[in-house]
């Protein structure tokens, strides 16, 4: 049984964008399209969620994530809880599923879950009664799946509906990012004509190529000809152990997008990142804040997009009349 589908396939909790079908990822991105209308409106919001109480549990940190999900539950009309775990009972040992059955001693409806240990949010959805929903905002290494799908939100508004057409790009620490691995499933069922990753020798997965099907290059002068869309990651320090790279110089000198790198790629090519960006290590400002850059736009289109997988998820847990 899919933990993420109800029986009638609909998106109950979103965890993981493996093991999603192609058709809900589609929904996902449709969904989005009509509330990014909403967002645009003068009164931002509608009553789809009125009611309903939406609860951010964030044991890790996070600024552009956690806030576009509290801006998208508002714009959805529900009450919204932040929880601030350095200040909750889990520092005083309580355990996780002590505190979240706090949580739904207050009639929560719905979790956005952030943690450092991949599994979390899976192991809080087994653990929720029926009409509540999880969702995952990034667990350990494992997944980021709302920010795989704004992000292919972002690419389907500039490149249009056939990834089939599509070359892309994800440059830098894959080893450690969940996002490039969300990124990867999500790429490979919206059928991406052809998925590549570039990276050190040290900061690749081993099987990379074996488990996700992309092509690998360990130059970005190899990686990025003509390549539709450029992913940059950040390099995750925080899960590095031991010294997998020289330094911070000479990773820029190797694999850092320069305009000269970037010219490389088709001249439409667009340059993403989903943040926080590191200038001068993964990313030259001048890329970072030029034309093909449309890092910006990502974070606003996560506001409709965590709308959209919002909506959706909790009207397969029964909430009545989504869009
Ligand atoms: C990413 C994350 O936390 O996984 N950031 C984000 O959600 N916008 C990537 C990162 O931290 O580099």
């Amino acid at each position: 049984m899919n933990l993420q589908l109800d029986d009638q396939g609909r998106l109950r909790h979103f965890l993981d964008i493996a093991g999603l079908p192609r058709d809900v990822l589609i929904n996902i991105m449709d969904t989005a399209e009509k509330f990014s209308g909403v967002t645009e409106q003068a009164v931002k919001k509608v009553p789809l969620l009125r009611g309903k109480t939406i609860v951010n549990v964030f044991f890790e940190n996070s600024t552009r994530t956690r806030t576009t999900f509290e801006l998208a539950a508002k714009r959805l009309s529900a009450d919204v809880l932040n929880l601030n775990i350095s200040t909750s009972s889990a520092s005083k040992g309580e355990t996780l599923l002590d505190t979240l059955a706090n949580l739904q001693a207050m009639h929560s409806d719905m979790f956005v879950v952030r943690h450092e240990d991949s599994g979390t949010a899976e192991f809080i959805a087994r653990h929720v009664p029926p009409h509540v929903a999880v969702i995952n905002a990034g667990d350990g290494r494992h997944a980021h799946p709302t920010q795989a799908m704004l992000d292919m939100f972002t690419i389907r508004r500039h490149k249009g509906s056939d990834f089939g057409r599509l070359r892309v790009a994800i440059v830098g620490d894959i080893m450690h990012s969940r996002v490039a691995r969300s990124q990867i499933h999500a790429l490979n069922t919206l059928l991406t004509g052809e998925v590549r990753v570039i990276a050190p020798r040290t900061l690749l997965p081993g099987n990379v190529r074996e488990a996700l099907g992309v092509h690998v290059f360990h130059r970005p002068e190899e990686g990025l000809r003509d390549v539709d869309v450029i992913i940059m990651l950040r390099l995750q320090k925080e899960r590095m152990s031991g010294a997998l790279l020289p330094s911070e110089h000479e990773y820029f000198q190797y694999w850092g997008l320069t305009q000269e790198r970037l010219a490389l790629a088709a001249p439409d090519a667009i340059v993403m990142h989903p943040g926080p960006i590191n200038r001068g290590v993964e990313i030259d400002s001048v890329v970072a804040d030029g034309d093909q850059s449309v890092i910006l736009e990502q974070v606003t289109h996560g506001i409709a997009v965590r709308m959209a997988v919002m909506a959706m998820s909790m009207r397969s847990s029964g909430t009545e009349g989504a869009a």
